[in-house]
């Protein structure tokens, strides 16, 4: 990565005048989350995520897809948002409008770093939801206790409300995720390996530029104008200061 890149970079930010950032996992990184493709640990090592973030999976086995969703909440609740996720609430307070944030990361370091109008497009892992359609019974006040929680009425249970892997992307979300991506002059793609769509589409959807930052080869770095070889809390902060 030279220099040369992250000057041109810059002034690409500064004469844009809509940016998308689209980030992923490796967004997180340096504030203690692991990313998705490393390697499982503890109990879940023999597990790949894609066999767990299932609807069949859940059903199959609710207890043990619900503890791996309750130890990956325990260690998102004590981490922080890093300075990647700073410069970037920084720049849309100082920019109004210009710069939106479609994320596929379900831990809300973004919105907790103070962004607003985040898309989350995968969803939120610190809420449930019902598993089945609810019925008049699956109020808040019936739910039990338990791993996971469920209907005391009718035993419905309750999911974490994130997108599994052959589920639909919240609709409004990604509609506007996707105006948003085809109206910008810049997307910057940061800390996703660029396999999982529709969210890596966004990244060709564009007419404007592409700029990718991550410390390996993604998928995407075929679309990119250039592509930034570092961390997202290293590289945010200089291309995201004014
Ligand atoms: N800064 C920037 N990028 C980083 C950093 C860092 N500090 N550390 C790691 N990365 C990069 C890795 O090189 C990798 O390309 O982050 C990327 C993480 O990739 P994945 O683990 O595949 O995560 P992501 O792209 O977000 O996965 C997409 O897949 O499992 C599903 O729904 C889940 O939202 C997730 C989706």
């Amino acid at each position: 990565m030279g220099e040369r890149d992250v000057a041109a970079v810059k002034t690409w930010v500064r004469d844009a005048r809509r940016i998308v950032l689209l980030t992923g996992a490796g967004m997180s990184a340096e504030s203690g989350v692991p990313t998705f493709r490393d390697a499982q640990s503890g109990l879940w090592t023999n597990f790949r995520p894609e066999e767990l973030a299932t609807e069949d999976a859940f059903r199959a086995r609710p207890r043990f897809v619900w503890d791996w969703y309750a130890a990956r909440r325990v260690g998102m609740a004590t981490v922080q948002p890093n300075a990647g996720h700073r410069a970037v609430a920084a720049f849309q307070q100082r920019h109004p409008g210009r710069l939106t944030v479609v994320t596929q990361n379900v831990d809300g370091l973004h919105q907790r770093a103070g962004s607003a109008g985040v898309l989350a497009l995968h969803g939120n892992i610190a809420e449930d939801k019902w598993l089945d359609r609810p019925r008049a019974c699956c109020t808040a006040e019936n739910v039990q206790d338990g791993h996971p929680p469920r209907c005391a009425a009718c035993g419905n249970l309750r999911r974490p409300a994130v997108v599994w892997f052959g589920e639909l992307l919240p609709a409004a979300a990604l509609v506007e995720a996707e105006e948003a991506a085809s109206g910008s002059d810049l997307v910057l793609v940061v800390g996703t390996s660029g396999r999982v769509y529709p969210a890596a589409g966004l990244a060709r959807a564009t007419r404007g530029r592409v700029v990718v930052v991550n410390p390996e080869p993604t998928a995407l770095d075929d679309v990119a104008d250039v592509v930034l070889a570092g961390t997202s809390a290293m590289l945010l902060p200089r291309l995201l200061e004014d």
